[in-house]
């Protein structure tokens, strides 16, 4: 059965989670990157015997609306589709119903789905380190029982948690800027999901397409693009409370 991994993931967490499920359900997968804004996303059909990961980060409880629009371009026409949402072990809220529906609108059949963690991508001495040792056991697991399912060609619809209409969606609102070490070398620009950097001038960014993923902040090779250190302070501070207590990966079938 061919494997596809659709993965959206700015800072690498949701792929590292995404790849640890994918190899234990099988060595071989085809990578589809929903973050690449260049990609036309609507010549991909997976095959109706297929299987695809679908992995996003959770974003205040949503899935990223970027990540929605581009796998609903996707033409699954009934291939087996496994939900994954990625979290900074604050909560994901509504992440996995939206995901389902907008999986589903792709053509996919939902057969499973699992919530896993990763660093915070904004505050990362949150769940810093995870997917660790005890994630990866925890998720090798997962994949026998995924793989166990589809063995006995069971290809019921799981109970996902998860409120519809789903929470308000809000943006985060930290727009990395440029410091004065940044040398104008574009990197940022290039590697911006949505495009939000201007590619001839980087100090230049769009805040309203900015969709406060890190990226830039993450690929800068002169460590030179960062959030408002007051806003930072304000973040960390209001995460500490409900992000400290660590939260296992969940599966449903
Ligand atoms: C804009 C934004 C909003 C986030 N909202 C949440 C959230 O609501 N709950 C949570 O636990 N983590 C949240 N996180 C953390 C990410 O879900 C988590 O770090 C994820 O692994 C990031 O994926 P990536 O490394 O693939 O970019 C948020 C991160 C960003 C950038
Ligand atoms: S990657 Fe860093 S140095 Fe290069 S343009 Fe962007 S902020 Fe400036
Ligand atoms: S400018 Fe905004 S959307 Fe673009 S990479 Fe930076 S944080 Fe992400």
């Amino acid at each position: 059965m061919k494997l596809y991994e659709i993965c959206f993931s700015p800072t690498g967490g949701t792929k590292k989670a995404a790849d640890i499920l994918c190899d234990a359900l099988d060595k071989e997968s085809r990578f589809v990157d929903l973050t690449d804004s260049g990609q036309d996303f609507s010549a991909l059909v997976p095959e109706e015997d297929a299987l695809a990961v679908i992995a996003v980060p959770s974003y205040g409880g949503r899935v990223p609306a970027v990540a929605v629009q581009r796998l609903s371009r996707i033409r699954a026409k009934g291939a087996k589709g496994i939900l994954m949402c990625v979290y900074g072990n604050r909560a994901y809220e509504d992440t996995l119903v939206e995901l389902q529906d907008a999986a589903e609108q792709a053509g996919f059949r939902v057969v499973g789905a699992v919530a896993a963690v990763a660093e915070h991508s904004i505050a990362r001495q949150f769940a810093a380190g995870r997917p660790d040792e005890q994630d990866r056991e925890q998720l090798c697991r997962f994949a026998e029982e995924i793989r166990a399912k589809l063995d006995r060609g069971d290809m019921s619809v799981p109970q996902i948690p998860g409120n519809r209409p789903y929470k308000k969606s809000g943006s985060a609102g930290m727009v990395p800027k440029p410091t004065k070490d940044c040398v104008d070398c574009g990197v940022c620009a290039e590697k911006c999901p949505v495009q939000a950097i201007d590619a001839r001038d980087p100090k230049k960014v769009d805040a309203k397409a900015c969709i406060s993923c890190m990226r830039c902040v993450q690929v800068c090779p002169h460590d030179a693009r960062k959030v408002n250190p007051v806003m930072m302070a304000a973040v960390n501070a209001m995460l500490k409370k409900v992000c400290s207590q660590r939260k296992k990966c969940e599966l449903y079938l």
